[in-house]
C-alpha cells in the first residue's frame, strides 16, 4: 500500500512515492515501474535547511571520512572546495553521476545515500573566525582512552551513510578525487547495522556484543529532538540550549575497540548485569519489554540493586534535562590484528547534540569514571566536529558561515 511502501521507505525527506511509482492518477492503468519499489531507487533529499544523514533513520551502512586541509589552504580555496563536494553529494544522493563521473552506473541506485559535512576547528576557523564554537575541540583525555593520533581530529569530516555499499564506495571515490587537491584523508572508518529488510522498520538495532543498542534516544517525541539535536527548546520552556549556528549542530565521533574474546567469557547473566538490560529482547532488568522504563530504585530481596550501581545505563542515564544525545552508532568488523585474538570488534560511536560541553561530556565523564563495560571496551579514536546547516539549490554546505 501506499502507506506501507512510505513507512517502509524510512519517513521523511525520502523522494521516492508509491504515488509516482503507481502513476494513480484517473485514466491510464496504473503500470507500477518495479524498478522504482527496489531499496536502491531510494532517494533522500540533498538541500534543505538542516542536512540530512542525523534524524535520516539510519542507513544499513557508513563511511566516516575525515581530512585535513593542504598546507596553504585559505577561505577561499576552502569554499571552491565546499562547493564542489556540494555538487557532487546533491548529485549522487539523487542518483545521478558527479560531474565527470568515470563510473557513472555506480551512482544510479543512491539507496537512501546521505552525505554529512562536519567542520574542525581549523575549518570554521578560516571560514569565519568570529563563529567557532567553544565546545569545537579535542575532548579532554578520560583515563580509559588509549587513542590512536591517527584515527583522532580532522578538518572536515563526511559522514556517508546508505543502504548499498555499492553507491557508498563510488560516492566515497568521487568526493575524494574531487578533494584531493585541497584536502588529504586523514582517518577513514565503514561500519553497519542490520541490513535493510532483515528486521522490520523502526527496530533498534544490535551491536556486536549482541545488545540491543540505542533503545534511549530523545527522538521519543518531536520536541525532545528539536531540543536535544538542534538546540530548540520546548515552547513555554525557558531555553537553555543553543545551537552554534541556527539549522546545525555538533557530532562527537568515538572509535570504540571491543573485546569479544574478553566478552565471550561472561556468562549471560554477567553481561546482562553490566549494561542493566537483558540481550533477548533489551528490556531492563526490572522489566519486560524493550521500551519499559528502568526502575534505579528497585532492590533484589537481599537488598542489592536490580540494575547495579556501575551499569552502563545506571551512568550513562541523563541527570539533569538537557543531557540528552542522538546516537546513530555504526559496528565494526575488521581482520585480526595478529594479536592472538580472532577478532577485532567494536563501534563507530556517533553523537548528535546541540552542545558537546553540556551535553555529551557530563554523560561521558561519568561513563570514564565508572562503568562495568570498561572492562570490555576501549576508546581507540576520538574527534569532534560542527555540524553546519544544509542549504539550499545554488549554495554549498558551508555558505551560512
Ligand atoms: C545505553 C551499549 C558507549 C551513552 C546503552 C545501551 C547499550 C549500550 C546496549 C542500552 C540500550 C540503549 O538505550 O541504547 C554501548 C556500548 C558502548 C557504549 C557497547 C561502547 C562500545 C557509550 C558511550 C556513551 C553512551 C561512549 C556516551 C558517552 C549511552 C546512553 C544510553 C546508553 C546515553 C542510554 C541510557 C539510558 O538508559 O538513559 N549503551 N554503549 N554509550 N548509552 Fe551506551
Amino acid at each position: 500500500s501506499r502507506r506501507g511502501l512510505l513507512l517502509g521507505a524510512g519517513g521523511t525527506g525520502l523522494a521516492v512515492t508509491a504515488g509516482a511509482a503507481f502513476g494513480l492518477g484517473r485514466g491510464t492503468a496504473p503500470q507500477p515501474d518495479p524498478e522504482d519499489l527496489l531499496h536502491g531507487s531510494q532517494k533522500i533529499d540533498f538541500y534543505g535547511h538542516r542536512q540530512a544523514g542525523i534524524e535520516t533513520p539510519a542507513q544499513a551502512h557508513a563511511v566516516l571520512i575525515a581530512m585535513d586541509l593542504n598546507k596553504g589552504i585559505e577561505g577561499e580555496d576552502a569554499r571552491r572546495l565546499l562547493r564542489l563536494l556540494t555538487d557532487d553529494a546533491a548529485r549522487l544522493t539523487q542518483g545521478l553521476p558527479a560531474l565527470a563521473d568515470t563510473e557513472p552506473e555506480l551512482a544510479a541506485r543512491p539507496a537512501r545515500l546521505t552525505v554529512t559535512f562536519g567542520f574542525g576547528r581549523h575549518l570554521v576557523k578560516l571560514l569565519n573566525p568570529d563563529k567557532v564554537p567553544d565546545w569545537l575541540k579535542d575532548l579532554p583525555e578520560f583515563e580509559i582512552d588509549d587513542l590512536d593520533p591517527q584515527l583522532c581530529g580532522g578538518d572536515l569530516m563526511l559522514q556517508l551513510c546508505g543502504d548499498d555499499p555499492i553507491a557508498l564506495a563510488h560516492a566515497r571515490r568521487m568526493l575524494l578525487k574531487d578533494a584531493r587537491a585541497y584536502a588529504s584523508p586523514r582517518w577513514m572508518q565503514d561500519g553497519f547495522r542490520n541490513a535493510r529488510g532483515t528486521q522490520s522498520e523502526g527496530s533498534t538495532m544490535r551491536n556486536l556484543f549482541g545488545q540491543v543498542d540505542e533503545t534511549v534516544q530523545p527522538s521519543k517525541d518531536e520536541d525532545g529532538k528539536e531540543f536535544a539535536v538542534w538546540g530548540h527548546p520546548p515552547a513555554g520552556s525557558s531555553p537553555s540550549l543553543r545551537p552554534w549556528i541556527e539549522g546545525g549542530t555538533s557530532l562527537v565521533v568515538r572509535l570504540i575497540s571491543m573485546d569479544l574474546d574478553g566478552w565471550d567469557e561472561l556468562a549471560r547473566s554477567g553481561k546482562e548485569a553490566s549494561i542493566g538490560r537483558d540481550l533477548r529482547v533489551g528490556a531492563p532488568l526490572t522489566g519486560t519489554a524493550e521500551h519499559d522504563e528502568p526502575d534505579f530504585d528497585a532492590k533484589t530481596p537481599l537488598g542489592f540493586p536490580v540494575i547495579e550501581d556501575f551499569a552502563h545505563i545506571r551512568r550513562a542515564h541523563s541527570q539533569a534535562p538537557e543531557e540528552q544525545i542522538l546516537r546513530r552508532g555504526y559496528n565494526y568488523d575488521r581482520p585480526p590484528q595478529g594479536d592472538g585474538r580472532i577478532s577485532d570488534t567494536g563501534l563507530v560511536f556517533l553523537s548528535y547534540q546541540a552542545d558537546v560541553t553540556r551535553q555529551f561530556l557530563p554523560i561521558q565523564q561519568r561513563l570514564a569514571e565508572g562503568d562495568r563495560l570498561n572492562e570490555w571496551t576501549t576508546p581507540i579514536g576520538s574527534a569532534v566536529f560542527a555540524i553546519p546547516p544544509g542549504c539550499a539549490p545554488g549554495g554549498y554546505i558551508g555558505d551560512s558561515l
